[in-house]
């Protein structure tokens, strides 16, 4: 028995060292060590590589380094009826919601009409309405949208929540599923993207979407910030409701393509807020209790923690 590790673009060595410390005796194996595939129980991943999973005819669960499995889904060998357990962690909702707090807040304040206002040295007296006045709308009520919903909520906005299945939160306007989804956009002024990215999901945030939201309480045109997933967006919608008013600021740390190619547009549209999918990352200090007490629990007999629905694809 053995946890395999698999993780490509993050530091494996430190995941390597801090879960060797809590696992005790478990033995942990890396690529490239010499191992039999046959005895990995565990193997803990991220952007796993084709042949990942090939021989591991053993494995009790998935641990998935990333909060979303997205890309996890669409593994071309992803072995079938092995249960998949996501990460998911009080640190990892709080900078997500400080993410989304900072953006809701930045465009509540017409943040990019003052800060043309400065670099033109112009005295432009603009008056965003109270927060009680603006409807901030998240789409996914998940772990993570419930959590920025907590802490958006004390600061006075109005709040509204879409789901696919109805999620009555104290203190949110709840929509749920396509039928109610033009209602809530006609009422939202800041939309905010806290949904898995599935082949329902896939574009959501597109010029249809835009043209949806409401107009007339946002100086500029209403706002959307997008921390989820770069597949949620349709990039030259984007572009283009920028640039015709649709949209008066956008927030995004997640891309189709990433890094986010030096060619796109996106980078030089004052009004686009870049940030380099940095909004919620894993990290190893309370990753490591979480992975570490999932397995160890397993192999004590109790039932896997916030395992992914696969039917759902989330
Ligand atoms: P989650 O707990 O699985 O919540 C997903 C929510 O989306 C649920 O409320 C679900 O509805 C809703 N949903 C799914 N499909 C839908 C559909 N077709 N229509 C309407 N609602 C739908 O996910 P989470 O933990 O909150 O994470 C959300 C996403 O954040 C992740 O998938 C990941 O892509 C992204 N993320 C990004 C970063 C970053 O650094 N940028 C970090 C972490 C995570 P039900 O409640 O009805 O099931
Ligand atoms: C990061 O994007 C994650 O899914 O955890």
């Amino acid at each position: 028995m053995a946890l395999l590790l698999h993780l490509s673009d993050v530091d494996e060595n430190r995941w390597a060292e801090r879960l060797g410390e809590k696992l005790g005796d478990y033995p942990i194996v890396r690529r490239g060590d010499a191992y039999d595939p046959a005895d990995i129980r565990y193997i803990f991943v991220w952007k796993p590589k084709d042949d990942a999973f090939d021989g591991l005819d053993n494995l009790k669960a998935v641990l998935s380094l990333g909060a979303g499995v997205d890309a996890l889904m669409r593994h071309p060998r992803l072995p079938e009826g092995v249960p998949i357990v996501r990460f998911v962690d009080d640190e990892l909702s709080q900078c997500m919601s400080d993410y989304v707090v900072a953006h809701v807040t930045m465009h509540h304040r017409l943040y990019t009409r003052y800060r043309a206002a400065q670099a033109a040295r112009e005295w432009t007296q603009l008056y965003p309405p109270p927060a009680w006045d603006i409807n901030v709308g998240v789409m996914g009520l998940g772990v993570l949208g419930q959590d920025a919903l907590k802490r958006l909520r004390p600061l006075g906005f109005n709040l509204l929540g879409w789901s696919r299945s109805p999620k009555p939160i104290e203190g949110v306007k709840g929509f749920a599923g396509p039928d109610q989804f033009d209602s809530f956009l006609s009422q939202t002024d800041i939309l905010v993207n806290l949904l898995p990215l599935t082949p329902e999901t896939q574009g959501i945030l597109n010029y249809e979407t835009f043209g949806k939201l409401r107009r007339g309480v946002l100086d500029g045109g209403p706002a959307i910030v997008n921390p989820a997933r770069g597949g949620h967006q349709v990039e030259a919608d984007i572009v283009a409701a920028l640039g015709d008013g649709t949209l008066g600021a956008a927030s995004l740390d997640v891309f189709a393509v990433e890094p986010l190619p030096k060619v796109s547009p996106l980078w030089s549209i004052e009004n686009c807020y870049i940030t380099p999918h940095i909004a919620a990352i894993s990290n190893p200090e309370t990753g490591v209790n979480y992975f570490s007490k999932v397995l160890l629990d397993h192999e004590a007999g109790k039932p896997l923690v916030n395992v992914v629905d696969v039917a759902k694809g989330y």
